[in-house]
């Protein structure tokens, strides 16, 4: 090995630095995620001394002056609504998720939106030729000539491309694909795709110009995941969903600018994704009618309130211990609700396997679907059905109380809009709907856990 270079091994998950191989990494604890790079020394030493820092000084906070346009509207609703409001100039957004999930036909998309309004956008791509882009560009749609393609890998050339262009956004896709001369390991890993990252961060700050950068998520193998990148940028957009399914989600996992619980719903379609600007109507799709185990609960997503359908089936367990699964979402949740159902609802649920699903694919964390996941057990345990246009919500306590939840009045207007008729909520909450007028729905409030079971 030359001199001016040393062995690390860096932890593709986290970017955990050491000078020893480790199966398991101490900072995020994964298995088998340490992989070796070289380093150059050289490049390391030579860092923050006098002669390569940058002269700033020091400014009141009075004499900085902020544009009118400081925030660019996406022209797409549900991305502006993640975003925060729109682009803030200078900011660098990472945008993760699945290989195939829908990340470039996304930010694409974000391009023809801009191009249109004759904003200037470059978009580099290292992963696919001009070709292939252009085949995704003719499924879309019309683009002007306000947006300049990119195939480059060479993070060197791209900012010249940037300096001489002077667009209003830039696009990478993806940082994997990059590569920087200033490290001497492999595209992708730990090293360069931190290097590349702090290049584009100096860039972004300097001249103002957004950029978004694209990163896979990956488990194993020698790509470097987007957490190594994550406390670098602005903002980190995560873009899930069931590659089977054709919704996705798009969630803001940090964001400088903005809330971190909205989220935006997409519909990959033949002619690219298409915002679903009413979600609850979505998911809600092709419920059954009058099945025991299912019923509506209402779950806050940032602003906006989406109603999903959780479903439960109860039923005897063939060998000794019982199975319990739950699918989208906590599993320990579900076992605790089990057990409060069990202790304080003396119901006899110990000899019963059960299994939750919330349907259309999305992960439902709020406390607030805990009175659904335990209407629908019991629902499925006494084999009633409830009725089809109610909508449930509330958190249930250790003591089989059910507790209050935040923005109960916009979650009952959510119902009536959609045509529910009656709405199962917190006794607590009666202050907050007390004063508004809700038409034709009936409001039932429970306490603890006893009357629930009693309503069904
Ligand atoms: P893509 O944006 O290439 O995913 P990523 O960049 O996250 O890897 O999306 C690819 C998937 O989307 C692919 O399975 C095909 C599908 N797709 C459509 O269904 N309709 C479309 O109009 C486009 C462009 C892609
Ligand atoms: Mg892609």
């Amino acid at each position: 090995m030359a001199k001016d270079k040393k062995s690390v091994f860096f932890c593709q998950e986290c970017g955990y630095e050491s000078a020893k191989w480790m199966g398991q990494c101490p900072a995020c604890k994964s298995w088998n995620t340490m992989v070796e790079e070289q380093i150059s020394i050289k490049k390391t030493a030579t860092v923050g001394t006098a002669k390569n820092r940058t002269k700033t000084e020091p400014v009141a906070l009075s004499k900085i002056k902020l544009g009118e346009d400081e925030r660019i509207s996406t022209g797409i609703g549900e991305l502006d609504r993640v975003l925060g409001g729109g682009i803030v100039q200078g900011g660098l957004m990472l945008v993760g998720g699945d290989p195939g999930i829908g990340k470039s036909t996304l930010l694409l998309q974000l391009c023809q939106k801009l191009s249109a309004r004759d904003m200037k956008v470059l978009y580099v791509s290292g992963e696919e030729s001009l070709r292939q882009i252009k085949m995704r560009a003719e499924r879309i749609g019309e683009f002007t000539d306000s947006l300049k393609l990119l195939c480059e890998t060479d993070i060197g050339h791209i900012i010249d491309c940037i300096e001489k262009e002077e667009p209003k956004l830039v696009i990478i896709d993806s940082i994997q694909t990059m590569y920087t001369e200033e490290a001497n390991s492999s595209p992708g890993s730990v090293s360069q795709v931190r290097e590349i990252t702090g290049t584009l961060l100096k860039l972004a700050k300097s001249t103002g110009i957004p950029i978004f950068i694209i990163g896979h998520v990956t488990k194993e193998g020698n790509v470097a995941g987007p957490r190594v990148l994550e406390h670098m940028v602005d903002t980190v957009l995560y873009f899930e969903g069931d590659r089977h399914a054709s919704y996705r989600i798009l969630r803001a996992v940090k964001n400088r600018f903005g809330s971190t619980n909205e989220i935006g719903v997409f519909e990959m379609q033949s002619s690219g994704l298409t915002e679903v600007s009413n979600p609850s109507e979505y998911m809600l799709d092709g419920r059954p009618d009058n099945a025991s185990g299912s019923v509506v609960a209402c779950s806050m997503e940032g602003s906006r309130p989406i109603m999903i359908e959780i479903q439960a089936l109860v039923c005897r367990t063939n060998f000794g211990f019982p199975r319990r699964t739950a699918n989208g979402t906590d599993y320990t949740r579900v076992n605790l609700l089990m057990a409060v159902l069990e202790k304080r609802g003396r119901m006899n649920l110990s000899n019963s396997d059960a299994y939750i699903n919330i349907t259309g694919g999305i992960r439902m964390t709020e406390p607030a679907v805990d009175l659904g996941i335990v209407t629908a057990i019991i629902s499925s345990f006494k084999d009633r059905p409830v009725d089809n246009r109610t909508v449930v919500f509330g958190e249930v306590g250790l003591s089989g109380e059910i507790r209050s939840v935040s923005m109960a009045s916009q979650r009952v207007k959510e119902a009536a809009k959609l045509g529910f008729k009656r709405v199962i909520l917190p006794k607590s909450c009666m202050r907050s709907v007390k004063g508004e007028k809700f038409e034709d729905v009936e409001l039932i409030y429970v306490s603890d856990i006893k009357e629930m079971i009693d309503i069904i």
